[in-house]
């Protein structure tokens, strides 16, 4: 490092564009958080295609302690990357997140296939403090950078046709090693209905922490919708359509009597297999009661006025 003395009071940012300074600060921040774990560096090509900005603080955010950066990117769920919780970290580099295309199709009236810059364009992102509870029974508090998947799925103008909305994720065996396993039925797939969609706490995220998503968290966009169980969130999308019928999801499909279409965080209705009334946050030792609608209750509890929540589970 050379010093260069502080003759005019000129600093980096006076002399080098402001996007690459910008750039170059979100690559050391990301550099110094990664430092000393073993993760792979794989999401600094994204970093260098998308920027984030500086994302405004979002509504509906919890001041609970967030889980630690390692934590958040080094224990996951992504099983095109394998079934431990370790695999993704250790394999999602193979992921390319650049280029990336999203096709919107189904019952609106501007189906399209859009690169995902163009996809991304017209919206500010957001950070937004959620918690993320897991069917397993662990749960985290992560700070997303993203922004309400209502506005963009406005802009396809769906028709009154479109009840529910599903996604995919890649299918590509050679990238994800996990898919030449028969575990799911892949692609991955998930769904939601068209309230729930709208609704303001759904997200797509982009980010995690101030950086652009690791891919083992699901770069380069993956959804966010905090109060149904962690596995709703689908991860690196390539597909939204818009339907006149219910989707069915890849763990429908798998186990139909375990994992319903709406899989709201529930703790009055258990797994056929487990408890869920009580969960372990990350980093915690002792146990902590599992709140309904994982604490989103009244944002959300409305969206299922009149419905029995253990048949529709
Ligand atoms: N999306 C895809 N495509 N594949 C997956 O295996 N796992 C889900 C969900 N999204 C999964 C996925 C599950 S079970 C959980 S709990 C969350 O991602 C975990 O998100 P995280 O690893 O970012 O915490």
């Amino acid at each position: 490092m050379v010093w260069i003395k502080n003759g005019g009071g000129l600093t980096a940012s006076d002399v080098t564009p402001e996007a690459v300074y910008r750039q170059r600060r979100r690559f050391m921040q990301a550099g110094a958080a990664m430092l000393g774990s073993a993760l792979a560096t794989s999401w600094l090509p994204a970093e260098a295609r998308v920027s984030l900005g500086e994302p405004k603080p979002g509504p509906f955010s919890t001041d609970e302690d967030k889980t630690p950066f390692d934590d958040v990117t080094g224990y996951n769920n992504f099983y095109e990357f394998g079934t431990g919780k370790r695999d993704p970290a250790r394999y999602a580099d193979r992921l390319r997140t650049d280029p990336w295309s999203v096709a919107i199709e189904g019952e609106c009236e501007k189906p399209s296939t859009l690169a995902l810059e163009d996809l991304l364009k017209p919206h500010a992102f957001e950070e937004r403090i959620y918690r993320l509870r897991c069917v397993e029974g662990w749960s985290m508090v992560i700070p997303w950078i993203g922004f309400p998947l209502g506005d963009l799925l406005k802009r396809f103008q769906p028709t009154s046709k479109a009840k529910y909305v599903e996604f995919q994720t890649l299918y590509d065996p050679k990238q994800m090693p996990g898919q030449r396993r028969a575990v799911l039925d892949w692609p991955y797939v998930e769904g939601l209905r068209m309230d729930e969609a709208l609704h303001p706490l759904t997200i797509l995220a982009v980010g995690l922490y101030g950086q652009v998503l690791p891919n083992q968290n699901g770069a380069p966009l993956r959804l966010v919708v905090p109060w149904k169980y962690g596995f709703k969130s689908i991860k690196s999308i390539v597909r939204i359509r818009f339907r006149e019928t219910q989707p069915t999801s890849s763990w429908m499909k798998a186990a139909p009597r375990e994992y319903g279409f709406y899989s709201n965080v529930n703790p009055d209705v258990p797994h056929p297999r487990w408890s869920q009334k009580r969960e372990r946050r990350i980093g915690e030792f002792r146990k902590r009661r599992t709140l309904m609608f994982n604490g989103y209750g009244e944002q959300v509890a409305s969206l299922y006025a009149g419905m029995d929540l253990r048949k529709y589970f």
